[in-house]
């Protein structure tokens, strides 16, 4: 068997896209370079989760914090995401994958929204894989909304307060309808959370790499796939077998990783 197992896949993978800024500055680049490569790896880690058979892939895309970059980045990033919706729109059709987006739409510009709900209505009706891009998203910004809307539904007798459990909430998030996360990978070093899937990274194995976004390539993937395959996932239950988790090959060896 190689190093990933095909049998007991993650349902649910997330990632933090980090380092695309970091990978063009060290080749004298704009940090705009950065993203555009960062983009191509968005294809390639796509591709490759749907083939493997992972039904949901979330990518953190722009957070809610990041309208504070610099001007001329936001524009770049918001033009990216156009250029993608469009290049990408036959990949996700041939593919049967399900576009969906979460995050507080509607402060993106005009033409990225259109673009956006017209390529999900398009491909609504595909269960192959699902890839959620968190565009405008914050964790702590999606619970308040779920807060929120049920403050509401209480307050117009919906609901009754006392009946709201974790079912009730979960059933708020958007972030929520694939379901929680199984494996969580951060590219470009850093070693935290970032407000990215508060709620649904409760129990996700975690998975921080040095790579930068833009050279996170399938092998990478792949191995994630394999330490995530050797952690014992407990949710708070006594373990069954305490076994240690056999050892990994080498990083470098992942030529029959599937
Ligand atoms: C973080 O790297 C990355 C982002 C803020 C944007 C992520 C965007 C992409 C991967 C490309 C576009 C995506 C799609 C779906 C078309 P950083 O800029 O913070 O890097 P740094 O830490 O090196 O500065």
């Amino acid at each position: 068997m190689g190093l990933v197992d095909v049998s007991r896949l993650p349902q649910h993978v997330a990632i933090i896209m980090d380092g695309n800024g970091r990978w063009a500055q060290a080749r004298g680049k704009p940090r705009t370079a950065g993203h555009e490569r960062g983009a191509d790896a968005v294809r390639d880690i796509m591709r490759a989760t749907r083939r493997l058979g992972i039904p949901a892939l979330t990518l953190y895309a722009f957070s809610e914090q990041n309208w504070d970059r610099p001007r001329g980045e936001v524009d770049a990033l918001v033009d990216l995401l156009c250029e993608h919706l469009v290049s990408e729109r036959d990949e996700l059709i041939d593919n049967e994958i399900r576009l969906s987006a979460i995050g507080r739409l509607h402060k993106l510009p005009s033409r990225a929204r259109e673009r956006l709900h017209s390529l999900m209505n398009e491909t609504a009706q595909y269960d192959g894989m699902t890839l959620t891009l968190a565009l405008s998203y914050g964790g702590r910004e999606e619970l308040v909304d779920a807060v929120r809307a049920l403050a509401h539904r209480v307050a117009d007798g919906t609901i009754d307060a006392d009946t709201i459990d974790e079912v009730t909430l979960a059933r708020q998030l958007p972030s929520m309808k694939v379901g929680p996360v199984d494996l969580l990978i951060r590219t470009g070093g850093e070693q935290r959370i970032s407000n990215f899937l508060l709620w649904g990274s409760a129990y996700a194995e975690l998975h921080f790499t040095e790579e930068l976004w833009p050279d996170f390539g399938v092998n990478s993937l792949y191995y994630a796939l394999g330490c995530y395959q050797k952690r014992e996932r407990r949710f708070g239950l006594v373990p069954d077998d305490c076994e240690p988790a056999e050892a990994l090959p080498p990083r470098g060896n992942l030529e029959h990783a599937v």
